[in-house]
């Protein structure tokens, strides 16, 4: 029996492209593993109303982690659309399986690394190495939303001396989202990320929030990071507000190290984060849970590419990397970022967003060949 049993799905778009490059990279390596593919994407919600099946769900019960290529998310309407016309009315509803799959296994931390590989013509600078650690369960994705608003709902919040504008508005007219912030997801993912600081010699892990006008979900965030950072006396608490911190981060990226986000803010971020080396091409990413994990590149399924084996699998390599990680398997890991890092620099065998015409699997082949040297 293999030592690792690895659930692997593609999904959508270029999730096939990346994740058939993906596999020439682990078939060199030889990690001693088995995968298994299962069903999950558009193709299953518009046949079954259901992206993400229960035969899916069981297989990642079964398996050690997931490898997952990307995913298609339509707006409701868009999804009620497209679905099979003898499902229609039947009360499905569509809802992204990769933001269920955080949830189902409590994936609280998702990681995505920013990293200004050498010689990469895209960096912003190329002294930039930071981490996003974003929560990834509960805030604005808690999945709590309303429309049109309950009578019952209105009741309550019209308590609220706030609320009372918004109580002569009908309710057909209001919808709700609602951000959800415990204090033991906010602890988790403020201690995850002082954990990963102080591993890598980090000197400051930085909130990015906004306490000054979401007094109460940011405002426990913000609570609960300085009783934890008074813990970590070697790593400083920098705390930042999420619209100041998009402009520092273009203005002095190379000046962050860690940074600590709830859920919607860490997605922001993590996408100006990934462009400022290089784009989603570069940008690697994980989701961490007490006993699972899903690795998954932070670019979505760019339909528009899809089978035409064009786009950049190193954002997907660097995820593999921080799967091997998370399996222990540190050698490899180093070895394929190691790897990475010399196509990267040597510019020999680049896709075109990198201004080069080699093909996914071409730059692939390249990672596998670089393995060894
Ligand atoms: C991401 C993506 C997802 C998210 C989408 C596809 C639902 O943007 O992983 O950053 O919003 O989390
Ligand atoms: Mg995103």
């Amino acid at each position: 029996m293999a030592k690792h049993r690895i659930a692997y799905l593609p999904g959508d778009g270029i999730g096939r492209d990346v994740m058939d490059a993906a596999k020439i990279v682990l078939d060199k390596m030889n990690l001693d593993a088995e995968y298994i593919h299962e069903d999950v994407g558009w193709e299953f919600w518009k046949s079954e109303g259901n992206a993400l099946p229960e035969r899916t769900l069981e297989l990642l019960r079964n398996t050690d982690c997931c490898l997952f290529g990307a995913i298609t998310s339509k707006p409701k309407e868009d999804a009620d659309k497209e679905l099979n016309p003898e499902l229609k009315g039947k009360g499905y509803v569509y809802y992204s399986p990769i933001l269920k799959l955080r949830q189902e296994f409590d994936l609280h931390t998702n990681i995505r690394p920013c990293k200004a590989y050498k010689g990469n013509p895209l960096n912003y600078r190329d002294d930039i190495d930071l981490v996003v650690f974003r929560e990834n369960t509960e805030g604005l994705y808690s999945g709590v939303e309303y429309y049109p608003l309950p009578d019952e709902l209105m009741t309550v919040l019209s308590k609220h001396p706030r609320m009372k504008r918004f109580t002569i508005i009908p309710l057909e007219d209001i919808a709700l989202s609602c951000r959800i912030i415990t204090r033991n997801g906010a602890r988790t993912i403020i201690r995850q990320a002082f954990e990963y600081a102080r591993k890598f010699g980090s000197k400051s892990v930085t909130l990015v929030e906004k306490p000054n006008v979401l007094r109460e979900t940011s405002g426990l965030m913000l609570h609960e990071a300085r009783n934890i950072a008074s813990e970590y006396p070697g790593i400083e608490l920098q705390e930042a507000n999420i619209d100041a911190m998009c402009m520092w981060l273009v203005k002095n990226p190379q000046d962050f190290d860690v940074l600590v986000c709830s859920n919607l803010f860490g997605d922001i971020i993590s996408d100006l984060c990934a462009q400022l080396v290089g784009g989603l091409g570069f940008a690697s990413s994980a989701n961490i849970g007490d006993k699972y994990a899903i690795f998954e590149p932070t670019h979505g399924s760019a339909p528009k590419y899809a089978g035409q084996y064009k786009v950049n699998p190193l954002a997907m390599f660097l995820t593999v990397k921080l799967m091997l990680d998370y399996l222990g398997e540190s050698e490899l890991s180093g070895r394929l970022e190691g790897s990475v890092a010399r196509v990267i620099r040597e510019g020999k065998v680049r896709t075109y967003d990198i201004g080069g015409n080699a093909s996914t699997l071409e730059v692939a082949e390249e990672v596998a060949r670089n393995l060894d040297i």
